[in-house]
Formats: C-alpha cells, sequence, structure tokens
C-alpha cells in the first residue's frame, strides 16, 4: 500500500491520472499538488468510493515552498505531469524555457522530501528534463538512476494501436507490445516492429507502408495537437500511458512475475546490463529501452533488443543519437549552472 503524488495534478494530463490512480486498490494515499485549482479536483476525486484517500496541496503564494513538500512527504511513487503543454507548430523542444525551471524546482523539492521514491517524469521535453531531474538529485547527494523513469509509453501505445488499424481484421491493439526506444521527440522516437509479436504483420507491408507507419509514431503526438487547435496536446491518451507504467511499476513492487517496460533511463554502470547498452547507442547516457522491473526499481535493461533490429531501424536510430545527445546536454548543462 503506497502513497503517490502527482505534481500538475490540476492539468490536463493530471487530472485523468489522479482518476486512473484513485482507482488502483494498491494505492493508500493520492497527494495532489498543482499551482492552481487542485482543491476542486481533489474534492470531486474524494468523492469516488474507492480505498484510496486524496489530499490536495496549493501553495499560497510564489515562495510557498512547503505545500510541494508536504505533497512529497512520504511518497513512494512521484508522478510529474507539470508544466506547459505545445501547442500547433511547435515542436517539444520549444517547451524547454519554461519547463525545464518548473522540473528542477520540483525535483529539488523530491530531494528534500521523497528521496527514496520512483520519479516518472511526463513533463516534456523529456528527453531534457529527465537528465535535469537526475542532476538536480545527484547535486542534493539522493540519485538513484534505478528509480528515475522518462515516461515513453504513450509511444509504444501509439506504435500498438496504428498497426493494428493497418490489420483490422487480422489484430487487435492488444494483441502488440512494440518495444519503442532512444528518446521522446520526432525522430529521436525508433519503433521496433521489425522485432517480436509485429515482426511478421510489418514484414508484409510495402516499403512506403512502412515508412508511413513509423512516421506516424514519431509524429502521432502532432496529430492531437493539430486536432485540439491551440487546446493542448494529447492528455487522456497520456494519462492512460502514464498509468500503465505506475500500475506496471506498482505490480513489480508487490508480484514476483517480470513485468518489462520500456523506459527513458540513465545508463549508468550499476544497472545490470546499462553498460552494454551504452556501448551500442554510441555512448549516449541517457536513452529509452525495455527494461526489467523490480521491488529496487529499473533491476537490468534488456539492451539484447540493439543487436536484432533490421537495417532500416538502424538507420532510424542514427539520427535518433545525433538528435539526442544535444537534447541530453541540453538538460544537464540547464541543471548543472
Ligand atoms: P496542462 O497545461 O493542461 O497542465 C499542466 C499543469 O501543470 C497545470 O495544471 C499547471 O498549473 C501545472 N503546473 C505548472 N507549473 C507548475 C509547478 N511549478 N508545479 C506544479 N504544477 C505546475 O498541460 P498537460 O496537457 O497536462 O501537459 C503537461 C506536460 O506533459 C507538458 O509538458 C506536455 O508537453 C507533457 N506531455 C508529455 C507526454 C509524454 O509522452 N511524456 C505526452 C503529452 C504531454
Amino acid at each position: 500500500m503506497v502513497k503517490v503524488a502527482v505534481l500538475g495534478a490540476a492539468g490536463g494530463i493530471g487530472q485523468p491520472l489522479s482518476l486512473l490512480l484513485k482507482l488502483n486498490a494498491n494505492i493508500k494515499e493520492l497527494s495532489l499538488f498543482d499551482v492552481v485549482n487542485v482543491p476542486g479536483v481533489g474534492a470531486d476525486l474524494s468523492h469516488i468510493n474507492s480505498d484510496a484517500t486524496t489530499e490536495t496541496h496549493l501553495p499560497s503564494s510564489k515562495e510557498d515552498k512547503t505545500a510541494l513538500l508536504t505533497a512529497l512527504k512520504g511518497a513512494n511513487l512521484v508522478i510529474i505531469p507539470a508544466g506547459v503543454p505545445r501547442k500547433p507548430g511547435m515542436t517539444r523542444d520549444d517547451l524547454f524555457n519554461i519547463n525545464a525551471s518548473i522540473i528542477k524546482s520540483l525535483a529539488e523539492g523530491i530531494a528534500q522530501s521523497s528521496p527514496d521514491a520512483f520519479v516518472l517524469v511526463i513533463s516534456n521535453p523529456v528527453n531534457s528534463t529527465v537528465p535535469i531531474v537526475a542532476e538536480t538529485l545527484k547535486k542534493h547527494g539522493v540519485y538513484n538512476p534505478s528509480k528515475l523513469f522518462g515516461v515513453t509509453t504513450l509511444d509504444i501505445v501509439r506504435a500498438n494501436t496504428f498497426i493494428a488499424q493497418l490489420y483490422p481484421t487480422d489484430s487487435k491493439p492488444t494483441d502488440f507490445n512494440v518495444n519503442v526506444i532512444g528518446g521522446h521527440s520526432g525522430e529521436t522516437i525508433v519503433p521496433l516492429y521489425s522485432v517480436g509479436s509485429t515482426g511478421k504483420l510489418y514484414e508484409k507491408l510495402s516499403e512506403e507502408q512502412k515508412k508511413t507507419l513509423i512516421n506516424r509514431v514519431q509524429f502521432g503526438g502532432d496529430e492531437v495537437v493539430q486536432a485540439k487547435n491551440g487546446a493542448g496536446s494529447a492528455t487522456l491518451s497520456m494519462a492512460y500511458a502514464g498509468y500503465r507504467l505506475a500500475e506496471s511499476i506498482l505490480k513489480s513492487l508487490t508480484s514476483s512475475e517480470e513485468v518489462v517496460e520500456c523506459t527513458f533511463l540513465n545508463l549508468v554502470p550499476e544497472i545490470k546490463g546499462a553498460e552494454e547498452a551504452k556501448k551500442l547507442v554510441g555512448g549516449l547516457d541517457y536513452f529509452s529501452l525495455p527494461v526489467k522491473l523490480g521491488k529496487n526499481g529499473i533491476e537490468e535493461v534488456k539492451y539484447e533488443i540493439l543487436t536484432k533490429i533490421s537495417d532500416d531501424e538502424k538507420k532510424l536510430l542514427e539520427v535518433a543519437k545525433e538528435q539526442l545527445a544535444k537534447n541530453i546536454e541540453k538538460g544537464v548543462s540547464f541543471a548543472t549552472q
């Protein structure tokens, strides 16, 4: 039975994500933090007759740090969807200037109040915000790389749905669990359709269809941004995806079943398989890969998948690596300045 804190709980993602968490029987306390509107969200959720209790924390002013620290006190899992989303024509990197400072201050709160928590970063640009959280926790001497997760699950969710849509009579989206590796923005997103559950169906596609499918996974977020026409980016599908990763982490705490998810992680020697992965991705310090989850977080990086990919996927990886290096560096230098 755990305490989960959602930072940015009153937002487009925060609200439906908190709803899903409120329904999880393993969660004892749901702690909701935002800089606006959060008391209303909490009051609303608190009427649901599931067992998790709901508490809300709203700072009384810009200087008030106590609300955040109280929200985080004793949290086992912290999920961060705080920050601004994209508008049409924006890339995730365009959000950096605003979201980097928000993430840094929230990570400082985590370092002080819940240094042992699992931390799931949804706020974009994930390729840079995850290094910011890592460096901030390092500065405070409380960094545990096995417990830091960049949430890329929406890319997997989209990859499963989009291939199923191409084979409506032979498949359904729940048949698949595509490994999507690299990062979480445009060309850094690399779906590995050639391996695993989708291999045979993918092979049947023409070269043009393959290209279109991969492009749709890489830029699927734009479909939602355009359809929302200035009112934000993916929120409901993102809440589902963030919940899926949180649920998998909670499952790995309570069951002996092997749980594997893709996540954007820090490739450090303490994590089994991370050094091998790092060599295979050209020395990058962060990368999204399938990982085995356990009671202490990320137990093992399933790097072997990198040795099984097609030549076309290798080419996609080369492009991804180049962009990722810049995104990672941007996050690290912001946090260490
Ligand atoms: P939103 O604007 O609807 O909600 C963000 C919430 O964060 C607002 O309630 C706002 O008050 C709050 N907030 C701002 N500063 C804060 C602070 N210092 N502390 C706590 N809360 C704060 O935005 P939405 O649509 O919920 O998106 C949130 C973030 O998630 C964006 O950065 C977006 O780009 C990202 N995102 C990530 C995805 C992923 O796959 N990882 C997918 C979709 C969105």
